[in-house]
């Protein structure tokens, strides 16, 4: 008797571990283990979520009217140019699925994000990763690995979980090195963090440029809408048409377009959150390293730290440690960095008791 049988390819895949979430018995805990907004989402975007429960017996509008004209408004960008999706990772999935299939190559640096792996696979690509110098992606090493069979190149900025990002520079530099015939995709899922540090780019300005470059953006992060799933790409024309034919006409809810729209008004509530996350995250990166962890110059709302191999000042134990005082943090072994931990940056009394705990693991205060 012959079973159903998946895709080749399907069964080799390692199935995505989100951030731990609780630790056993214990009620409460700090949970900084998925790079979620530190204050929840906007007090608007609940009000507009409640809202919208009253009409969840309908249909959504498949395109998104108003969301997508407040980010085109914004940012200046052509509507028709804008593919929203349930969370940027089924925009990441609908690449694969779009442009790649067996024998084709997905490419992306050494430790970066696990889903553009994964979704090459579901789609019978196969993934390649290039080398990273110091923890970062490498322009030369991207294009060194580039062949005939490389159709998407993944590049998140700033990368999760190592934080680092390549500049305009490094990124156009990388962009005219490409083939015209391989998808360039930016993606910025942390980018609301980022943007207006000198020499970032979030991409937008070469998606405009061209025909090969795509951006994606995410409502998980500083929108603090994981939950909901939301995300967006900026895409040439031909991209677009390509993603609306296999995009569900429904993908993206009524509660997360109302949220969504809601949140991203509440410009107030944004801006407190990037002033908070520029002040932790350098007060964060410094405490660490203080205490002798190797972190490196990363960007977003989270820090990576490298621990000893020494016997009782490892990752594993240091997790360990931190689970005993009820913060959870993310090991990431599965992006190649077993000695590391990642720390997402949450409230001021959050990150007060993580760096306190880090500081008794690594014996600084004795
Ligand atoms: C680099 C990167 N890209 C994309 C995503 C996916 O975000 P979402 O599907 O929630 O929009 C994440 C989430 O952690 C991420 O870190």
């Amino acid at each position: 008797m012959s079973a159903p049988r998946p895709q080749p390819g399907i069964m080799e895949i390692a199935p995505y571990k989100g951030g731990e979430s609780k630790i056993a018995g214990a009620d409460t805990v700090i949970k900084l283990s998925s790079n979620e907004g530190a204050f929840g989402p906007s007090p608007a975007a609940v009000r507009a979520l409640e809202g919208a429960a009253r009409s969840i017996h309908r249909y959504p509008d498949g395109h998104a009217p108003e969301l997508r004209a407040a980010i085109a408004a914004r940012y200046g960008l052509e509507p028709e140019r804008l593919i929203l999706g349930a969370g940027s990772d089924e925009i990441i999935n609908m690449l694969c699925q779009a442009y790649t299939g067996p024998g084709d190559v997905v490419l992306y640096s050494e430790h970066g994000f696990l889903m553009y792996g994964i979704s090459a696979m579901a789609a019978g690509a196969t993934p390649v990763k290039a080398p990273e110098t110091n923890l970062k992606a490498d322009v030369d090493a991207l294009l060194a690995a580039v062949t005939e069979r490389t159709r998407l190149l993944f590049v998140a900025n700033p990368n999760n979980p190592t934080g680092t990002y390549l500049t305009a520079d490094e990124m156009r530099r990388l962009r005219d090195g490409l083939r015209d015939d391989v998808l360039l995709v930016i993606d910025g899922a942390y980018a609301e963090y980022v943007v207006g540090t000198p020499g970032y780019t979030d991409g937008m300005d070469m998606v405009r440029a061209a025909d090969n470059v795509v951006m994606t953006r995410t409502f998980s992060k500083m929108y603090g809408l994981g939950g909901a799933r939301l995300g967006w790409a900026y895409v040439p024309e031909a991209v677009a048409d390509v993603l609306n034919r296999i995009r569900g006409p429904f993908n993206v809810s009524i509660p997360a377009q109302a949220a969504g729209l809601a949140a991203f008004n509440d410009t107030a509530f944004t801006d407190m959150c990037r002033a908070h996350n520029d002040e932790w995250l350098k007060r964060t990166q410094d405490a660490l390293r203080q205490i002798g962890l190797f972190v490196p110059d990363g960007v977003g709302n989270f820090v990576l730290a490298r621990f000893p191999d020494t016997p009782g000042r490892t990752a594993e134990e240091a997790d360990a440690h931190l689970k005993s005082r009820g913060i959870i943090a993310r090991r990431v072994a599965g992006y190649g960095l077993p000695d590391c931990l990642r720390i997402t940056i949450g409230k001021a009394e959050e990150m007060e008791a993580v760096i306190k705990a880090l500081r008794e693991f690594m014996g600084a205060d004795t």
